[in-house]
């Protein structure tokens, strides 16, 4: 029996790391289809290097483009892998391009298909995750749930395939991870003191097409004279601070200590010490949570709605007032429920339902 792994972008490598893992250690054959829509060092080889994953056994190479060009060509490239090497499951991860192109591949070519992080619902359609999500769950086989609201969704949706309520891979990631970060020397390199700074991050579509959202950041930048903020700009942010003529009045703001996409270790060192963190990422809300560091997240919604509870995470749209108020007002008290994601077991769940429900 052989599964393989379609993974393409940076959540998809960490959510790899587990299953790989497990499954290595369950002797079922794992390959590993790297599509290749993150190309950068550190949006692809490093977590490679930091979860000890091999080398993709195959790289489609497709590069950047539109998400009709990374659907469209992941597709044309991806159908041969998967034949000629009879592959018996396709698993998929997230909301990302590469999974529903692998979705959409292994249902042409009558494979079964595995999406795991399936039935999440920001209940925005205008967001390019939200649909891939909710097509890939459909045309999944078997669906591994992370939460009871997943779970919940999918049965609102009368969905096809069978569902698993596993947890989610997170709690583990980010438990392994926690004593890892303890090593780092980011900190040392920025010269920063623990808990005495804010971390951002913003990538999503949605904010980074409009400049209205760029100028809102620097103006909370601005806001925020005496808060040291870290900023690792995604390479689409960068991109986009060029196009709207932004860098220089970035570059300005000497709070601000821009960096490149730092690997995994690094970021949850970073996040683990911050003050809070500011972010539109959906990774990012729920390993804060799972940290207990505060988030405020840039934007309207989230699928991740167990962070709410507590005012752990708020949303804030990419509004620079209502960010300030945000980090102005102090940490919420200890109204917490870890075991929303599940016990840490997660990447075992999923490998023995693999290996006596699946593939049996
Ligand atoms: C993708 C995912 C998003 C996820 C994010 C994680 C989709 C629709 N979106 O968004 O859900 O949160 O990854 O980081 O799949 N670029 C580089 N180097 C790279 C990768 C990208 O320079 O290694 C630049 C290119 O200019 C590219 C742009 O970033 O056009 C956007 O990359 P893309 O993969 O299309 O989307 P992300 O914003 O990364
Ligand atoms: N991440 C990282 N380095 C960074 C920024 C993020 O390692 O500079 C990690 C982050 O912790 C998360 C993962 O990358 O687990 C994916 O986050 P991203 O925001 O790129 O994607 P999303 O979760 O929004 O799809």
């Amino acid at each position: 029996m052989k599964i393989a792994s379609i993974v393409g972008a940076r959540p998809n490598f960490v959510k790899l790391g587990p299953i790989h893992r497990s499954l290595k250690g369950s002797g079922i054959k794992h390959l590993i289809i790297h599509t290749g829509q993150h190309y950068d060092y550190e949006m692809s080889d490093i977590f490679f290097s930091e979860f000890t994953l091999p080398k993709p056994d195959v790289h489609l190479g497709v590069g950047s483009g539109s998400s009709c060009f990374h659907i469209g060509e992941i597709i044309k490239r991806l159908e041969s892998e998967l034949l000629e090497k009879q592959i018996d499951l396709v698993l998929v991860y997230g909301d990302t391009n590469s999974t529903l192109a692998g979705a959409i591949c292994a249902n042409k070519c009558n494979i079964k298909l595995g999406h795991i992080e399936a039935g999440l619902r920001s209940f925005d359609a205008s967001m390019p995750e939200e649909n891939n999500r909710i097509l890939t769950d459909h045309l999944s086989d078997y669906l591994f749930a992370p939460t009871t609201n997943a779970v919940n969704n999918l049965k609102k949706e009368r969905i096809r395939g069978k569902v698993y309520h596993t947890g989610d891979l997170s709690v583990e990631i980010i438990g392994k991870t926690k004593s890892i970060s303890k090593k780092s020397k980011i900190l040392e390199i920025l010269n920063l003191k623990s808990k005495s700074y804010l971390l951002l991050t913003m990538h999503r579509a949605e904010n980074t097409n409009s400049k209205y959202s760029f100028i809102q950041l620097l103006e909370t930048f601005e806001a925020l004279k005496d808060i040291t903020i870290v900023f690792p700009i995604h390479p689409r942010t960068k991109k986009m601070f060029e196009t709207f003529g932004l860098l220089g009045r970035l570059l300005e703001c000497s709070n601000v200590r821009t960096l490149l996409p730092v690997g995994y270790i690094d970021f949850i060192a970073l996040l683990q010490n911050s003050l809070k963190v500011v972010t539109d990422s959906g990774g990012i809300q729920k390993e804060a949570y799972l940290l207990k560091v505060p988030c405020i997240t840039m934007r309207k919604n989230t699928e991740w709605i167990e962070t709410l509870k507590g005012q752990w995470n708020v949303l804030t749209g990419v509004n620079s007032k209502k960010i300030v108020k945000a980090i102005k007002k102090p940490s919420p008290g200890f109204k917490y429920s870890k075991s929303a994601f599940g016990t840490g077991k997660t990447s075992q769940v999923i490998t023995e339902l693999l290996s006596n429900v699946v593939l049996n």
